[in-house]
């Protein structure tokens, strides 16, 4: 047996889900003419209380179109250090959109007002203009916790007493929405644009969304249009998308389970931690505190006997659970770590 724990990105697309992007119906998409993408974009829109949506090729392609649509070259974007915009899309901000990023530390893995509002920018022409503020939901470096309600709302009223504005990387806001019981629209009220990804917990296999008005989402049309992201008959990859929003949104409770299962077997061995309170969704982080062992080592020790993981930093490990890891794998993984481990 195999339990393929590295990351909900590596979900492939079932029989079924081949069946419907097989027999769908396609258009330009460029032309604004693919019904099944116009499609997606309007469900996707509606779930998330916005006016309109752009399908694009991946998280990264949302979070930059979203960016640039909502700055100007010279100004600076406040985000947590470990977002993954500033950790892991390869500096394209600064690349793309010709901001600065204003990456801050928090006290306690979720940004606050009460952190953000010092790094807002005073008006003095040294400075770079605060124009925007990415906040992430779930937190992907915080082992995929939730970013509560209240600190969004309470962000919001700084953002808008500053004149700044908001987006959401919400490339797991499924897993959010469905684990706290809050609606995407809910969300959706407090920022100027949302991504979302169908190719991580849904199991699409291409694709992410950006959400917003009607207004926002036509200049950021322009921006992928610009980032070679005019795709043409994506109805094809649209329909995964839509299938995966249809059918496998809801289950995602089942992630969330399973990940306690493994959360609470690892946090029992000894030379283990796992903060248990943070495991709210389908991301488990392991420190590795034996002094023997490195994450790394720990990773090959499960690799040979078919359970992967990944290996994140030094002591750091990562086990996501997702559509494509059974139950039954789980029990297996869970019973090979007690088994090296215990
Ligand atoms: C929080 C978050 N945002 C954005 C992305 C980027 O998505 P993609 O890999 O589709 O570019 C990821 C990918 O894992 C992610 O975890």
């Amino acid at each position: 047996m195999q339990a393929d724990l590295r990351s909900d990105t590596f979900t492939k697309p079932g029989k079924e889900m081949r069946q419907v992007m097989a027999n769908a119906e396609v258009g330009d998409d460029v032309f604004g003419e693919d019904p099944t993408v116009n499609k997606l974009q309007d469900i996707v829109a509606e779930m998330t209380g916005k006016e309109a949506g752009l399908f694009v090729a991946s998280g990264t392609m949302g979070n930059q179109v979203a960016v640039n649509t909502l700055t100007q070259p010279g100004q600076e974007v406040i985000l947590d250090a470990n977002a993954h915009i500033f950790f892991y899309e390869a500096g394209a901000p600064a690349l793309l959109s010709g901001v600065q990023l204003r990456p801050v530390k928090s006290s306690n893995g979720i940004l606050t007002a009460e952190e953000i509002e010092p790094a807002i920018r005073a008006d003095n022409i040294h400075f770079p203009p605060t124009s925007l503020i990415c906040l992430e939901n779930t937190l992907n470096r915080a082992g995929g916790r939730i970013f509560p309600l209240e600190e969004i709302k309470k962000i919001r009223l700084l953002a808008d007493k500053h004149g700044i504005k908001m987006h959401l990387d919400g490339a797991r806001l499924w897993n959010a929405s469905v684990a706290a019981g809050i609606p995407l629209h809910e969300y959706g009220k407090y920022f100027e644009t949302m991504s979302l990804c169908f190719s991580k917990g849904l199991g699409a296999p291409v694709g992410s969304i950006v959400v917003g008005d009607s207004k926002t989402i036509d200049r950021a049309r322009r921006y992928r249009k610009i980032y070679g992201g005019g795709m043409r008959q994506a109805g094809i990859i649209a329909a995964g998308a839509l299938y995966a929003v249809e059918n496998n949104f809801k289950r995602l409770t089942e992630d969330h389970k399973r990940a306690k299962i493994l959360a609470e077997t690892i946090n029992s061995l000894n030379g283990f931690e796992v903060n248990l309170d943070s495991v709210q969704t389908n991301i488990v982080i392991v420190t590795v505190t034996r002094k023997d062992l490195t994450a790394e080592n720990v990773a090959d020790m499960l690799a040979e006997k078919e359970v992967l993981v990944l290996a994140l930093g030094e002591r750091m490990l990562r086990l996501v659970t997702h559509l494509d890891v059974s139950e039954e794998e789980v029990l297996y993984a869970a019973d090979v770590l007690k088994e090296l481990f215990g």
